[in-house]
């Protein structure tokens, strides 16, 4: 114990002593850093930034920083000196920058608990290999065959928790199911034990990953990387079997049985892996985390907007009843249905626009970086509010209001990298068709099968940094009777 409590100490110190380190790195461009303040080493604005988070106000934080320092400015932000930017040109500059100049930033406590061979920490060509081969299983052409699964796993989700109940939690109910969705179609884990094991340890470094990081006994930070350690001997066991099953079935095997298994497929031209064990593991963390609570919070406003917005529900309604009446009932939804809810897409696209899960990126500066007449020296780290173009008036007229018409194809589009939902550049989303599909077949199952009503109008919710209703929003369900059947 007094091991640990010496070993935080020495971490912190470490941090203290780097970060002014870091300062001194800036000193040799007095002229040319952004204006604004450094405050405390360590510490500098991370409270207010936090504060501000919780409140959901991270827009007007930026804002009065722009006001009172003009576009670029600078902050001491999570132990390092930090270049804080906004605005279309910026977003291009962090999406499309080369991953070699300016790297993705995690904190070293995060991939402690999501491993150092993830998506999020690789660069350059090691990005590179990786990306391309979770993007494979990911993309539309192989998702397509896969809509089936999903609305299985939907049906059955509603099944379970939703009809038989009067109230319901909706945000904690939509993110088990989208762990569910992602054990099934990523991992190939289907309902049972083993899935039901899993579930607790990827909360518990959820948990740790949005923790402070400090490694003591009973922390939630210590908890992740318990709950790390325990999950990778059952991820090897995983790939084991599935290296297994792939070798038994040879020329008959599947490549795209899901997303383990078509990592493993994956061949150079000498016949060797193209990932290793450990880069699999690491990224399948990633990819349930990466998926898990982004789709779950896009669905949870979405339920919570139906309720308000009765000219929005009624037009949902009437786009989903059509796709429901060609269908005999309880049939499947195919990728072909999908096509059709082209007014529901558009509504989820208003709802990421307004509400966008990430709003916030972070990277780091590995060699010193001129941008916009300033220099971002070596070792800072640039954070990126993405989504403030979304609220930006000269970008989307009127920006608080809900109208989904924007995305109308013959409204006019929104100018590059100032719709940024999913990032852009080498490091966009690849999870956007899942996405879209978990989102799409969910919406037309929950409105043919239910209506609800919020049972406290005004829940609020705060970010951390994921949004998080107070009360996981809770709605009252009555079921659609003629629309009742069982799976
Ligand atoms: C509404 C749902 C989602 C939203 C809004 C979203 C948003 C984002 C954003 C903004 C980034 C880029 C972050 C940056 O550049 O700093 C990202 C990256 C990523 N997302 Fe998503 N995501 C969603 C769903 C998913 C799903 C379902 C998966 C997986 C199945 C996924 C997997 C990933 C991965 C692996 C990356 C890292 C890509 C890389 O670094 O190359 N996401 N996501």
């Amino acid at each position: 114990m007094e091991l640990k409590i010496f070993i935080t100490f020495l971490l912190l110190l470490l941090l203290f002593l780097f970060s002014i380190f870091l300062l001194f790195g800036g000193k040799k461009y007095p002229d040319r850093l952004p204006p604004g303040s450094l405050g405390l080493p360590v510490i500098g604005q991370s409270l207010d930034l936090l504060k501000a988070l919780k409140a959901d106000k991270v827009d007007k934080w930026f804002q009065e920083g722009i006001t009172k320092h003009g576009p670029i400015w600078k902050a001491s932000l999570f132990g390092y000196p930090t270049v804080v930017l906004h605005g279309p040109t910026a977003n291009k500059f962090i999406y499309t920058c080369d991953g070699n100049i300016l790297t993705n930033s995690q904190p070293p406590s995060i991939s402690r608990i999501m491993g150092s061979n993830n998506l999020f920490e690789l660069a350059g060509h090691d990005h590179k290999r990786v990306r391309a081969a979770v993007a494979l299983f990911l993309k539309l052409e192989v998702l397509k065959q896969y809509v089936m699964k999903v609305d299985e796993e939907i049906q059955h989700h509603l099944q379970m928790h939703w009809h038989g109940n009067h109230e319901i939690q909706v945000q904690p109910l939509i993110k088990t199911l989208t762990f569910n969705v992602i054990c099934s179609l990523l991992f190939g884990i289907e309902r049972g034990p083993r899935r039901d094991k899993l579930l607790p340890h990827f909360q518990d470094m959820i948990e740790g990953i949005l923790a402070i990081p400090i490694n003591l006994p009973f922390t939630q930070f210590n908890r992740g990387i318990l709950a790390r350690k325990n999950l990778v001997p059952m991820l090897i066991d995983l790939i084991r079997e599935k290296r297994e099953a792939l070798e038994e079935q040879k020329q008959h095997a599947n490549p795209h049985k899901d997303l383990i298994t078509s990592l493993l497929s994956i061949r150079n031209d000498d016949g060797s892996t193209t990932m290793s064990d450990e880069e699999i593991i690491d990224n399948i963390i990633l990819v349930m985390i990466a998926g898990y609570d982004t789709t779950s919070i896009l669905l949870t406003f979405l339920v919570r907007l139906l309720a308000n917005n009765e000219s929005v529900y009624s037009t949902i309604v009437r786009e989903q009843e059509e796709i429901a009446k060609s269908k005999a009932p309880g049939e499947a939804l195919t990728w072909e249905d999908l096509t059709k809810m082209k007014y529901t897409w558009r509504v989820a696209s208003e709802m990421l626009r307004i509400n966008s899960p990430v709003i916030l990126s972070f990277r780091r500066a590995t060699q010193d970086i001129e941008y916009g007449g300033f220099i971002i020296p070596k070792g800072w780290q640039v954070v990126l509010s993405s989504s403030m173009t979304h609220m930006n008036n000269d970008i989307f007229e009127n920006p608080t209001m809900f109208d989904p018409t924007r995305f109308e194809k013959h409204s006019p589009q929104p100018p590059p990298f100032s719709f940024v939902p999913f990032g852009g550049g080498p490091r966009m989303c690849p999870g956007i068709e899942l996405a879209k599909m978990e989102t799409l077949v969910m919406m037309h199952r929950l409105v043919t099968q239910f209506t609800w009503e919020l049972i406290k109008k005004d829940e609020s919710f705060k970010r951390n940094p994921m949004p998080e209703f107070d009360q996981g929003l809770f709605v009252r369900i009555t079921p659609i009777k003629s629309n009742i059947y069982v799976i």
